[in-house]
């Protein structure tokens, strides 16, 4: 009896502790990505808001740059179903999922200004009717190229093979580095690629369409990048940072990254400061430039224990003034239209910001569905056994289109789909 007492005892104060440690703080946990600037500037927009409201502590926990790993990261401690964290930054492709699976609260009761936001963003973050995810800041993939070697930026991937020949040397030896290690970064380069060979990886009515003959060229192309030399073998082993090391370095022609790189790379240390600018990426005959629309979200974890404090900083952090700091500091695109009116957004970043504006509108989204996670996998394993030569593109590409087909048909979302 006694032990039942203690035990009980011991459960009222884990449950008093969840959120609120002994000095009756609030704590929001926080886990979040750090990848150039964004953890400084994570850290001082957190610290002024914990000026403001005493008894308030936000625990900011790095993740792992690797999308991939950041997702498996989130499920393992979502699933456990613990209060730990109270706030997730999610990738614009996990909203529905972590939405199905109830890991979120729901936030329309907060009142959120989804007017404010561009629709795709609104509608990534939109579950059976329900917003669960505030859009932070949008990415874009952009074409990188050195103004020291060349002209002007290649349109076509003709042009780009050329342009690498002409501008490579001896200290310029890579030639065209992006991310080609087996993660989610794969999907979003090859969705580039195949939107300018005028492919797609599911068409309009949910159908996988990636073993297209476009797409079959598309892969062909990336391969014969790194076959030709052209890419330099170590690119299927890198993410996005890898790329942007190599390239700020000097040792690159192009590259193809998010908004976030041009910002550092104009820095002191940086050895292309002044000699690189973006474009959109090249297409083919009968493709047009495409762009992956990226980009992080912040959500509240459905089993946080201080849903409303978190959802005050959510707010903070999200609201217009925040976005600013955002696109000045660590160069990421504000996902709210209404700033790229604002001449300290045109001050801060690469294009002028209404053609940013455009290229965010037109920029092309991966397919919407809770099964994402699953589909991208299948997708990224034939990618890269394709890349490293393991097999045929065309090959590669029956065979993920096979097996999420399958995946599709398992999963039962088309009927659940058709209900709603
Ligand atoms: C960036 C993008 C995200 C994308 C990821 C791939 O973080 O914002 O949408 O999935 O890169 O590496």
């Amino acid at each position: 009896m006694r032990s039942l007492r203690a035990a009980t005892l011991l459960l009222f104060a884990a449950l008093l502790a969840c959120g609120e440690d002994d000095g009756g703080e609030t704590v929001i946990t926080f886990p979040g990505s750090a990848v150039g600037a964004e953890a400084e500037l994570v850290r001082r927009q957190i610290e002024r808001f914990v000026a403001d409201r005493p008894g308030v502590r936000v625990e900011f926990q790095r993740t792992p740059d690797d999308a991939t790993q950041r997702h498996q990261l989130y499920v393992q401690r979502l699933n456990a179903r613990s209060d730990d964290p109270d706030i997730l930054q999610l990738d614009v492709i996990w909203t529905p999922e972590f939405a199905a699976a109830g890991w979120l609260h729901p936030l329309d009761r907060f009142g959120p200004d989804t007017a404010d936001f561009f629709p795709a963003t609104v509608r990534a973050n939109t579950w059976d009717g329900t917003l669960y995810a505030v859009p932070w800041f949008v990415d874009v993939g952009m074409l990188y190229w050195r103004t020291d070697l060349l002209d002007a930026p290649p349109a076509t991937f003709e042009a780009l093979v050329e342009s690498v020949r002409r501008g490579s040397s001896e200290t310029v030896p890579r030639g065209f580095v992006w991310q080609g290690a087996r993660y989610e970064g794969l999907v979003t380069v090859f969705l580039e690629v195949l939107g300018g060979f005028g492919g797609a990886i599911m068409d309009e009515a949910g159908d996988v369409v990636v073993d297209s003959p476009e797409a079959v060229r598309a892969l062909e192309w990336m391969r014969s990048l790194v076959e030709r030399r052209l890419s330099p073998r170590e690119v299927l082993t890198w993410h996005e940072e890898e790329s942007r090391f190599a390239f700020q370095n000097g040792t690159a022609v192009f590259m193809r990254n998010w908004p976030y790189a041009y910002t550092l790379m104009g820095r002191e240390g940086s050895r292309v400061a002044g000699d690189f600018d973006v474009a959109p990426m090249p297409a083919a005959p009968g493709g047009e430039p495409t762009t992956a629309l990226g980009g992080s979200q912040l959500a509240i974890s459905a089993h946080s224990d201080v849903p409303d404090a978190a959802w005050e900083l959510l707010d903070y952090l999200t609201a217009p003034e925040q976005m600013l700091e955002r696109a000045e500091v660590a160069g990421q695109l504000p996902s709210r239209p209404s700033l790229y009116d604002d001449p300290r957004l045109e001050a801060a970043i690469a294009v002028p910001a209404d053609r940013a504006r455009e290229i965010l509108e037109a920029a092309r989204p991966r397919p919407v569905t809770p099964i994402y996670s699953q589909l991208s996998e299948l997708l990224q394993i034939e990618l890269h056994r394709a890349l490293v030569g393991q097999k045929s593109p065309a090959d590669a590409l029956a065979d993920a289109a096979r097996a999420m087909r399958e995946t599709i048909e398992e999963s039962g979302i088309r009927d659940l789909e058709a209900r709603r």
